[in-house]
């Protein structure tokens, strides 16, 4: 099954709510947090307490993407505000094997993220403890930016360490990702697509969703 994963990041926070109840009725599969800490990224967004806000919003899996320094330091905090999936950066942390394992163990699903400038090969010693390889197709910290084309060839990359190291992770794309952007990436091998901006500030957020969604269907 292919995950449509609305990012409320371009999403109108004062009505959050209303926001995910429109992409729930659009197909939305998954919510997508993205948090920033204005290091790791150029940019600060929120934390736990919005992602608790979400959680009761909707039933949806709330896939939190995070964006910054020492995430071990939040696991527990995110957990505690009801994520589903809980996404770190490679470049971020030091032991990621035992990050990991600390995230299944608070019983989230496992993610990774890597960078337009990190190679997939760099996890292929821990694919076995992971749920979720997130691929960034820009360079994180902004929504609305331009699709970085050599993601495809990391997706294709992706599906390949998949089978050659006989994991089961879902291959996730997030960043620049619209009506065009998702077929190569759907084509490439993707589960889940992450989108912000073409739903959010889109004038029909339901209508966008659906969109999408008709076309990973
Ligand atoms: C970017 C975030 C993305 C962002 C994508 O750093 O990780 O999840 O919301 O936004 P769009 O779809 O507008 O590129
Ligand atoms: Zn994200």
């Amino acid at each position: 099954m292919k995950i449509l994963a609305p990012s409320i990041l371009s999403a109108d926070l004062s009505n959050l709510t209303q926001q995910i109840r429109l992409a729930e009725i659009g197909g939305a599969d998954w919510i997508h947090c993205d948090v920033m800490d204005g290091h790791f990224v150029p940019n600060l967004t929120f934390g736990p307490i919005i992602v608790k806000a979400a959680r009761k919003a909707t039933k949806l899996p709330l896939d939190v993407h995070l964006m910054i320094e020492n995430p071990d330091k939040y696991l527990e905090s995110f957990a505690d505000a009801g994520t589903n999936s809980l996404t770190v950066h490679q470049e971020a942390v030091i032991h990621l094997d035992r990050t990991l394992t600390k995230i299944k163990e608070l019983g989230m699903k496992s993610g990774v993220a890597i960078n337009p400038s990190t190679p997939v090969d760099f996890l292929k010693d821990i694919t076995n403890n992971l749920d979720l390889l997130l691929i960034m197709s820009v360079n994180p910290g902004f929504g609305g930016q331009k699709f970085i084309q050599n993601s495809i060839k990391k997706v294709k990359e992706a599906v390949e360490l998949r089978k050659k190291s006989n994991a089961n992770f879902l291959i996730e794309i997030d960043g620049g990702i619209n009506n065009k952007t998702i077929r190569p990436a759907l084509a490439a091998g993707c589960d889940v697509f992450v989108v912000g901006s073409s739903i959010f500030k889109s004038d029909n957020v339901s209508a966008a969703a659906t969109e999408l969604k008709n076309i990973i269907r």
